[in-house]
């Protein structure tokens, strides 16, 4: 079965059923057929991927994100070009084949600058080189193509326009929507990735449902989800209180404050049943329907989800779909000031001590590490037919 065939399986009520299962045996139906796809389709090879979050000053003010222009309290770093450079060294070093750089909306790097580091990368280590900077012009997406980078990934957060405009304010440039410059990105030559968040205040089942069927339609070669995580010094995070026990904001239907904030800042408002609520198997569902309609894409048990469950998310995402994980290479002294989200799973932890528990747990599971670049097949069979 192709590619295309293959993803026009999973319906639009298929997805939304499974979303909105909670029986554990009925669930089990479901994380097998995602790993038997997973197994046939990617193999057993868990690729690493270094992460390094090269700068967390942002532009932007997104209602859910740690890093908000708004948000006075964490102190503000920008990795210099030695640090960016050294860390891509210890990532040659631990044997990485490719790195992740990830930055808030950050305008004071200027788009040369960030190719002449992409050149140096590419010079003294080779690795694979993905990018993570947000929404930029397309001279600045082309020059970093040019010095060598080789992906991109820019969530689209939610298909639903009206949440996406409510939970992002506007910003005086406009690159045109996320969808319109995830289009031009795969264009130019980029491998591209997106993905959304799961558990949005506003975001209903069917929404998340569309999300889940655009990943085949917008045909992605990587696929990142994660659950929404309130966190505290955000209006999100302030509003939707968060349960001290499980770190999730707390399901039922909305306070009258939250609906005059929703009102307010045009958030979609719904029935407590109509909207996703973040539990245990939340995460997972949203991973094992990813490999079901994009059968060939990278998809990673994302920091999000280990943060959910610190001991066994990682693991359970691997088993339910996941082919990638993301270690954070980040430089000790910066770690805490990318909070995103609270708590971010093992935020403490030494690149060596992330490597090697990486490894551990891949090879616990049975599976191996893949090595060099782990390019998604879903790219290599759409560039073999294009060229
Ligand atoms: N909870 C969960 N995920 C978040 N992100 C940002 N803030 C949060 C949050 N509070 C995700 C967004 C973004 C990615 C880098 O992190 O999806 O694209």
């Amino acid at each position: 079965m192709d590619q295309q065939g293959e993803k026009q399986k999973m319906t639009f009520d298929e997805i939304f059923y499974w979303l909105r299962e909670n029986d554990s045996k009925k669930l089990e139906v479901l994380w097998q057929k995602a790993d038997a796809v997973r197994q046939d389709r990617v193999g057993d090879a868990v690729y690493l991927r270094g992460l390094i979050e090269t700068s967390n000053i942002c532009r932007r003010n997104c209602l859910y994100c740690g890093i908000r222009a708004g948000n006075q309290q964490p102190e503000r770093y920008r990795l210099s070009f030695a640090e960016l450079l050294d860390t891509a060294r210890l990532a040659k070093k631990l044997n990485y084949g490719t790195i992740v750089i990830q930055s808030g909306e950050d305008w004071g790097i200027d788009a040369e600058d960030i190719a002449n580091v992409i050149r140096q990368i590419k010079k003294n280590t080779e690795l694979t080189i993905t990018l993570s900077l947000g929404e930029r012009s397309e001279a600045d997406y082309r020059l970093w193509l040019e010095a060598g980078a080789n992906r991109y990934l820019l969530r689209f957060e939610t298909s639903n326009l009206q949440l996406f405009n409510a939970i992002h304010p506007p910003f005086n440039r406009d690159f045109g929507s996320r969808l319109e410059i995830l289009q031009l990105l795969r264009e130019i030559g980029y491998e591209v990735g997106s993905g959304v968040m799961a558990g949005i205040p506003g975001q209903s089942w069917a929404d998340l449902a569309r999300d889940i069927r655009s990943f085949a339609e917008l045909d992605l070669d990587m696929i990142g989800c994660g659950p929404f995580l309130p966190h505290p010094q955000t209006p999100l995070g302030q509003l939707f209180e968060i349960d001290s026990k499980t770190g999730l904001s707390k399901p039922g239907p909305l306070t009258p404050k939250q609906k005059q904030f929703c009102e307010q800042c045009k958030i979609p408002i719904l029935a407590s049943d109509e909207q996703v609520t973040v539990d245990e198997n939340l995460p997972f569902k949203v991973i094992a329907l990813s490999r079901l309609v994009c059968p060939s894409a990278n998809i990673p048990s994302t920091t999000a989800v280990a943060t959910l469950d610190p001991d066994r998310g990682r693991l359970l995402g691997l088993s339910r779909g996941a082919n990638v994980i993301m270690p954070n290479l980040t430089p000790m002294k910066y770690r805490k000031m990318y909070e995103i989200y609270p708590n971010k799973a093992a935020s403490f932890e030494l690149p060596e001590e992330t490597h090697a528990e990486a490894v551990r747990q891949i090879t616990e599971l049975g599976r191996i590490v893949g090595q060099g670049a782990g390019t998604s097949p879903q790219f290599v069979n759409r560039r073999s037919k294009t060229s």
